[in-house]
Order: structure tokens, then C-alpha cells, then sequence
């Protein structure tokens, strides 16, 4: 069967309002309890399961044996009490019986130890028993489901991810390394071995990159980034074809949607490499503490930017806590709503969590659920659900299939990221995801609607593209982005950019590379400082000046035909340039060769979205984010979430009116939200 689209255009399941529910373990406790269960997801409003994640040892108990009863059970009367599952192909971890009867199914780690059974997220990719077995369970399940009407959605695996180091997984990288480079002095040169004598002459000789081999100190550490590099890209498309498998498998019978759960900014798998095998992408929103709004907006734009644009599915997110963590804080009243609605407002078509009913044991027993041990509806969490449900049930279908209307796009590349922090020189302290999040916050905090993409996505309809650490430059991206400069936009980068070519190999010209045409500089050395070290930055523009920190790398730079807007403060290099813009066309390109902090930062993207009126309505209200959705009919929705404690008044950008709480509101007129306060706007004109 081709890969053939739903009727709704986008890839994801069809459905009449955002699905709301999450994660539904039943075959972890008796039948009685899920009558319990299901009155709770009434009173709830929870219309939709994830079944089966973490199945396989009960659908398949023994090698020969396939056991679909109790899976028939908990299907059936998940569809029997109206509900849409998503339903799993349950291979996100393994039966023990599998490792026993096939120990090439567990993972070697990094330092070369054979794992025996035990954990999730367990299997080698390369193991063809694994392959075989979790094709084939993925092919039963698709084919006694298919037919169920309750069935919206296919969930292969669970959060694809790690590494494995084994002989199997060494052949698999020679595999892939032949089809890659065709010969070994293509590999050869691509990996550069004649330093240190590393000129292979055979295929066998080469080894997965590991503590045993090229690495010390651990994963980042490599004496050969070209392997590195090679292995990081290997083990993820590793994965995506044991996802590849069971997408095959699943469409001999169906053809519902099929997705995985991505981690969103999750450095071992490139989902940009995996987006376009699914037909929707779905993703598991934990962010690193409490105080994450910044950062789960990039995570929001990043998932969306791989699915093209197109909406995505939230497939978890905790009601309350983790239980993962040193500390799990619990989400504040009304917290879990507004993180919910953020999601929406970056472009989820579901708000699901995991999980609808506490597990009794293991390590996620003090995890977060809908529904605790107790089997309460009063609780504050189930209350807060609850009403949720209510919402989301009010909004109906108003949502779903909307775009982002985004005119600035921010480039995040996988390679990049791994280029850059598996490098030796100039800093170690450099962190690819806080550098993208500077820049993201900035563009965050002035209101701008930003589409997280990746360097080969179509750049033609943004005025803004903001290219952080780009460290790694492949293909014709130079031309496209000279092109967006050319027709008027403004291209901005940074330190660290335009440094290597696809190998990791360094490009022979000077620095920022096939960007300096662009950005009109060159950089002629570089300097790398404790994080104490502290060179100011001088931000001028006209009469606008600012003194702000810059910190970690210092590049020093040579205008060739660009104009000075920051210089360093500090050091032999005070006076020269930190920041720089460059006439191109009938646009710009800004280079930013140091680490500033967010409020350099901060200054030098709002000037350039000021510039293509491109700040949102709101730049100066901390804590008030917005953020757009237009509806495939055309309706503009303007998102208001208030992260902050106190409530926030601001005027109404346009007239509207607030589709949650149904009120009217004219251009102009002062609306409040409470604190954590969340508005949906439909604007009128
Ligand atoms: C992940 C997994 C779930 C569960 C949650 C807990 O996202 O997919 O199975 O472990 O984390 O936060
Ligand atoms: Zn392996």
C-alpha cells in the first residue's frame, strides 16, 4: 500500500475537536478497575487512549505464541465506551524471553559492555531477530485492529533513542558507510585519516566510535570527528529503520496514520532526517524544570518545523510530576492548562498525557497522572483535567488543521549540533541548545511567530532567518540564504558558523566560509574564556546604545565590506568588532562573533524584527506570550498565555472575540488575563 495521506490533508488522524486523553496502561490492574476508569474519563471529558506502549510480553508471550486476548479486551472496551485510541505497537521494550532466546537483541553501551535483559528503549537496532519479531508483532496488531473503527492512529515503538555498540550494529555502520562514500578513499579522505595514520584498506577494519576506539572521556571526546559524526548519523537512521519496519508492516493492513513520539530537542536522533517518514509527528513535552516556557516554545516550533509546518500531536506531558528527576516539582494550579494551551498555540491538534491512571510499582509509580492510586475525581489535578476537558470540548474543532502564519524562521541542525560538541577547540563550554535558545528566546520574547526549521527547508517566504551555531554549512545553503538577503531579508548568524563542510572538515578560506560573501567580514582568529570572563560589548544604532556581556568565544573580526554595530570592550581586541551588519542585495546580513548575553542578543534581533515590523503586539510585556494560528477557514486565532503570577492587562490588539470565554472584545479595549491566565482570540479584520 503507497503512503497514502488522510483525508484531512495534513497527515494526522481525523478527528471533530482536539483529542484529549493520554497514555492508558488498563493492563496493568484489574477489570473492575476499569469501570472506574471510565466513569473517571467521562467526568474528565478524556476522549482519547494510547494503548498498548508496553505490550509485547502480553501479545507475544513466547517465541510461537501471540496472545491478543487481553489487548482484545482492553481495545474493546476502550471503542466500546466511544473512545479513539491510538493504539501501539508495543516494541518500545522487549520480553525477557526475546533476550534469552536472542542475546544479540540487547545493547552493547559505549564502553563495549554487552547488556543483558533489563530497562526499555533495550534493543539493538541492527539485531535482525529484534527486526524480524518487532515487524512482526507490529503486522498482527495492525492487521486484527485495522478493521476497529475506534482506531485512529498507529504509535510505533516509544521515544526512539540511545545507542548501541555491538558487532552487529559494527556491520551495519560498514554497510552504511559503503553506500555512503561507495570507496574507502572517498571515506578515507571524507574522514581525513592521514592524521594520525588512520588510512583504512579494508572495510572491516573500521570500528563504531566508542571508548574502546577513537573516544576518551565519553561520547563527545573523539580523536576522529568524521567517525563520530558518521556513527551519530548511522545509529539514528539505525533506528528510523526499525521504525521504517513496522510502518511497512502496519500499512499491509492499514493505512491510519502511522507516528512515533519524539523528545523534541533530543540530540541522538535527527527528526529531520525521521519527520518525513511519518505521517504526523508527535512528540513527549517534559521540560527540564518548572520554569521552561522558552524552551517548550522551541520545542513546539522544532516539532512543527519538522512536520513542514503542519500541525503536530502532543502525545505526553505530565498532568503534575515527573518521577524521573532528582526533584520533581508539581505544576502549579492552573500551570498544567496554560502549558497545555501553549502547545496548542505552537501548533498541537492534542493535548494528551501521560498517563490516565497511576502505576502501582516500578519506577514510575510516583509518577503523574490523571487519575492517582486513590481513584479520586476531587483532587485538584483531576479537577484541573477535568475542566480542561470541558474547554477543549467548548472549542470543538476551531483549532485543528491551523498553521503558523511565521515570517521569521531559525535553523536548527542536528549535525550542527553534533559538529559542534563533539569538536575539540575552541570551547568544550559551547552548548549548541543554549545558543539556538538564546536566539529563540529573543525572537519568543518580542512576540515574533518563528518557525523552527531545517537548513534544506524552503526559505523563500521568511523575511528573518536567524541561522545560530551554524557551525556545519552543507549543500546550496549559502545561496539560499544569500538569496533571502538578496530580495530584501535579513540573514543573522554567529560565532562558530560557517566553520566546516558535511565531512566536518574545515573549509580552505577564511572564516565564516562560503558566508563571508554575505556577511562581508572575515574572521581572523578566535579566543576562548573561562564562563568569568566577561568581555562588554558596545551595541550602537543611531542614537541607541547599550553596553552589555559577552562571554565564553570571541571571534575577532575583519569587515570586508561590512558596517561595525557591537564592539568588544575588553582585552588586545577592545575596539574591534563583536557585531557586525552587511548590505547584501536589498538586504542584510548580521554576523554576532561573540557569546552575548540575552540582552545582547535580545537587541540585536529586535532591531532586525523592527525593522520587517515583524515585533508582536506586546514586546514589552514580560511574561505575555502570544502567538498565531490561522485556520484552514481562513480565521485568524491570536493565543494570550500569561506565565507569570500576576494578572496582566494589556489593549486588545484587534477586535475579536475570546473562544474560550465566549466574550466579545474591541480594538483597543484593556483585556486582563489572571495569572496564568490563557485567551483565545479570534480576530475579526
Ligand atoms: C516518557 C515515556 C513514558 C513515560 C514518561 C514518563 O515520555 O514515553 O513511557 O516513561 O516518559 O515521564
Ligand atoms: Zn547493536
Amino acid at each position: 500500500m503507497s503512503e497514502r495521506r488522510r483525508g484531512n490533508g495534513t497527515g494526522l488522524p481525523a478527528t471533530a475537536k482536539i483529542p484529549f486523553g493520554g497514555d492508558y496502561n488498563p493492563e496493568q490492574w484489574p477489570e473492575e478497575v476499569w469501570t472506574d476508569d471510565y466513569r473517571l474519563f467521562d467526568a474528565a471529558g478524556i476522549d482519547t487512549v494510547t494503548l498498548g506502549v508496553f505490550t509485547w510480553a502480553l501479545t507475544q508471550p513466547a517465541p510461537d505464541v501471540y496472545d491478543f486476548s487481553t489487548l482484545d479486551r482492553i481495545v474493546g472496551r476502550a471503542g466500546a465506551e466511544g473512545r479513539s485510541i491510538c493504539l501501539a505497537t508495543g516494541t518500545g521494550a522487549h520480553p525477557p524471553w526475546l533476550a534469552r532466546a536472542f542475546p544479540e537483541v540487547t545493547r552493547t553501551d559505549f564502553e563495549g559492555r554487552r547488556h543483558r535483559y533489563g530497562q526499555r528503549h533495550n534493543s539493538c537496532p541492527s539485531s535482525p531477530a529484534f527486526r524480524r519479531l518487532s515487524t512482526e508483532v507490529a503486522r498482527r496488531i495492525a492487521a486484527r485492529y485495522a478493521g476497529n473503527s475506534a482506531v485512529v492512529a498507529w504509535h510505533v515503538g516509544n521515544e526512539y533513542g540511545g545507542a548501541c555498540y555491538c558487532d552487529l550494529c559494527a556491520a551495519g555502520f560498514r554497510t552504511w558507510l559503503r553506500r555512503r562514500y561507495g570507496t574507502l578513499d572517498a571515506l578515507n579522505a571524507a574522514w581525513y585519516t592521514t592524521f594520525w595514520s588512520h588510512t583504512f584498506t579494508a572495510w572491516e577494519e573500521i570500528e563504531p566510535p566508542s571508548a574502546l576506539t577513537e573516544h576518551w572521556r565519553g561520547p563527545n571526546h573523539t580523536a576522529f570527528q568524521g567517525i563520530t559524526l558518521d556513527y551519530l548519523r548511522f545509529m539514528s537512521d539505525a533506528m528510523l529503520a526499525n521504525f521504517r519496519d513496522e510502518k511497512a508492516a502496519i500499512r499491509e493492513s492499514s493505512d491510519l496514520p502511522v507516528t512515533t513520539n519524539f523528545m523534541g530537542m533530543y540530540r541522538p536522533i535527527d527528526y529531520h532526517r525521521w519527520a518525513a517518514h511519518l505521517d504526523f509527528v508527535s512528540w513527549d513535552n517534559y521540560p527540564p524544570d518548572d520554569r521552561s516556557p522558552a524552551w517548550m516554545a522551541l520545542a513546539h516550533d522544532l516539532m512543527r518545523g519538522s512536520a513542514d509546518g503542519q500541525p503536530f500531536w502532543l502525545m505526553e506531558q505530565t498532568p503534575s510530576y515527573t518521577a524521573s528527576r532528582d526533584v520533581n516539582p508539581l505544576k502549579r494550579p492552573g500551570v498544567m492548562r496554560l502549558w497545555s494551551w501553549q502547545a496548542v498555540a505552537h501548533g498541537a491538534d492534542s493535548v494528551l498525557f501521560f498517563q490516565m491512571r497511576a502505576s502501582r510499582g516500578a519506577c514510575e509509580k510516583y509518577h503523574g497522572a490523571v487519575i492517582g492510586h486513590a481513584g479520586r475525581a476531587d483532587t485538584r489535578v483531576f479537577r484541573e483535567v477535568a475542566a480542561l476537558g470541558a474547554e477543549l470540548a467548548r472549542l470543538g474543532g476551531a483549532v485543528l488543521g491551523a498553521r503558523t502564519p511565521a515570517r521569521v524562521a531559525l535553523l536548527f541542525d542536528w549535525d550542527s549540533w553534533w559538529a559542534l560538541e563533539i569538536s575539540d577547540g575552541p570551547s568544550r563550554l559551547v552548548r549548541y541548545q543554549q545558543v539556538v535558545l538564546a536566539y529563540h528566546r529573543a525572537l519568543w520574547d518580542a512576540g515574533a511567530d518563528v518557525d523552527v526549521v531545517g537548513v534544506t527547508a524552503e526559505l523563500s517566504r521568511y523575511d528573518v532567518v536567524v541561522a545560530p551555531a551554524l557551525h556545519m554549512l552543507k549543500g546550496d545553503l549559502p545561496q539560499r540564504l544569500e538569496a533571502v538577503a538578496a530580495r530584501g531579508g535579513s540573514v543573522v548568524t554567529t560565532f562558530l558558523s560557517g566553520r566546516v563542510d558535511e565531512h566536518d572538515n574545515a573549509f580552505l578560506m577564511d572564516v565564516p566560509g562560503p558566508l563571508a560573501p554575505l556577511m562581508g567580514i572575515r574572521i581572523d582568529e578566535w579566543d576562548a574564556r573561562e564562563p568569568a570572563v566577561v568581555n562588554p560589548v558596545r551595541l550602537t544604532a543611531g542614537t541607541d546604545e547599550v553596553e552589555v556581556g559577552s562571554r565564553l568565544v570571541f571571534e575577532l573580526v575583519i569587515p570586508q565590506g561590512a558596517e561595525v554595530v557591537g564592539t568588544y570592550r575588553a582585552d588586545f581586541y577592545a575596539g574591534t568588532p563583536a557585531v557586525t551588519r552587511h548590505t547584501f542585495g536589498a538586504g542584510h546580513g548580521w554576523y554576532v562573533a561573540a557569546g552575548l548575553d540575552q540582552e545582547g542578543v535580545s537587541w540585536v534581533v529586535r532591531r532586525i524584527l523592527d525593522q520587517h515590523d515583524l515585533l508582536g503586539p506586546y514586546p514589552d510585556v514580560p511574561e505575555l506570550e502570544t502567538a498565531v494560528r490561522v485556520a484552514p477557514d481562513g480565521s485568524r486565532l491570536r493565543f494570550l498565555l500569561n506565565h507569570g503570577a500576576q494578572p496582566v492587562t494589556v489593549p486588545a490588539h484587534r477586535a475579536g472575540s475570546d473562544l474560550l470565554s465566549g466574550d466579545g472584545v474591541e480594538h483597543g479595549q484593556p483585556i486582563t488575563l489572571d495569572p496564568y491566565g490563557v485567551m483565545v482570540l479570534r480576530e475579526r479584520g
